[in-house]
């Protein structure tokens, strides 16, 4: 695995940039500081390489080779719920707006490093307007091992889309109707739904347990292999999945189930392929990649969460 700083690694960051650990070394390449991972590159057998890029994806993407993935698996961060402790994070934007906008952005970047026949598997989160929003579920609460991210904007109803207290914002959909606008062919809405859901305190509506997975593709004929993914009685595979949570998911506060990951990469790539997850978080979709004999370029702001990626590649790596 390889893990390159690109620009200025802690750029933004509003914390001190943790020292890097001795397992990553090297020194300026291409005019980027670049790590490179002490251990072995190959890590699975065939090999399957792992690149993590570190730094803001929209950056990085537009250093990246045009048509050089298959396949984007990816989660970014929720509007308005986690502090990934970056100036330059998606989710902490003003308004929803900004944030629509700033996804459909980071999404034109992969679309250029998409081949032709490409796919972007989308899973994006919803959340309500709130107003008010003080103690325990105030602006310092912790969600996971972060701060909570309701700020002044989210502790008052954001002014947009006629929104009033307690809607729901439909953010996935938005960001799903935005990106059709900008050229994506939105072809499958496919349901997360969770064996475990998040407990909620509330008393006037169903707890939310599903989420949503989109499935884009560049152009109007695209690579999916039906045969990756069957349903149990061999039928085509539904657009419903009941995941679990993975029991080893440690040190990340928003990962998605590996099985989700494998999903989406068994269908929209080949072995050999190159899938790409523009917001890293604990690698997930690298494990995934890796484990079908794909490789893997993983982009995340945040160095802490670099760390995370490789020792989660270096426990795989010990369980073969
Ligand atoms: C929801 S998490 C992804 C979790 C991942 N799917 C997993 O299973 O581990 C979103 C990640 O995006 C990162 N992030 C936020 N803004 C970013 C940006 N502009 N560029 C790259 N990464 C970003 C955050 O630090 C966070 O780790």
């Amino acid at each position: 695995m390889s893990i390159a700083t690109v620009g200025s690694p802690a750029k933004g960051k509003r914390a001190e940039a943790p020292t890097l650990a001795p397992w990553v070394r090297g020194g300026p390449a291409d005019g980027a500081r670049r790590y490179v991972a002490a251990s072995s590159p190959t890590l699975f057998a065939p090999p399957s390489r792992t690149e993590v890029l570190v730094g803001d994806c929209r950056e990085v993407l537009a250093s990246r080779k045009s048509e050089s993935v298959r396949c984007c698996v990816t989660s970014p961060p929720y509007w308005g719920l986690r502090d990934y402790d970056h100036d330059d994070q998606i989710g902490a934007e003003a308004s929803p707006v900004e944030y629509v906008e700033n996804l459909v952005d980071v999404f034109r970047a992969v679309r250029r490093v998409l081949t032709d026949d490409g796919t972007v598997w989308l899973n994006v989160g919803d959340g309500y307007a709130r107003n008010g929003g003080t103690g325990r579920h105030g602006p310092n609460a912790v969600v996971g091992n972060t701060r909570k991210m309701i700020q002044k904007r989210n502790c008052k109803v954001p002014d947009c889309w006629g929104l009033k207290y307690k809607d729901l914002m439909g953010l996935p959909w938005r960001v799903a109707f935005a990106m059709q606008e900008d050229g994506w062919f939105l072809r499958s809405t496919i349901t997360w739904a969770k064996r475990t859901a998040m407990p909620e305190s509330v008393r006037d509506r169903p707890t939310s347990a599903t989420e949503q997975i989109f499935l884009f593709s560049k152009s109007p004929r695209y690579f999916y292999d039906p045969q990756g993914v069957r349903e149990d009685s061999g039928a085509n595979l539904r657009n419903f999945w009941l995941l679990g949570p993975d029991p080893t998911n440690r040190g990340h506060p928003a990962t998605f189930p590996r099985e989700l990951a494998h999903r989406c990469i068994a269908l929209g790539s080949g072995v050999g392929d190159t899938v790409l997850d523009p917001f890293g978080g604990s690698g997930t979709t690298a494990l995934a990649a890796a484990e079908l004999e794909r490789h893997a370029v993983l982009v995340e702001i945040n160095p802490d969460y670099a760390h995370i990626i490789r020792d989660r590649i270096d426990a795989a790596k010990a369980e073969l």
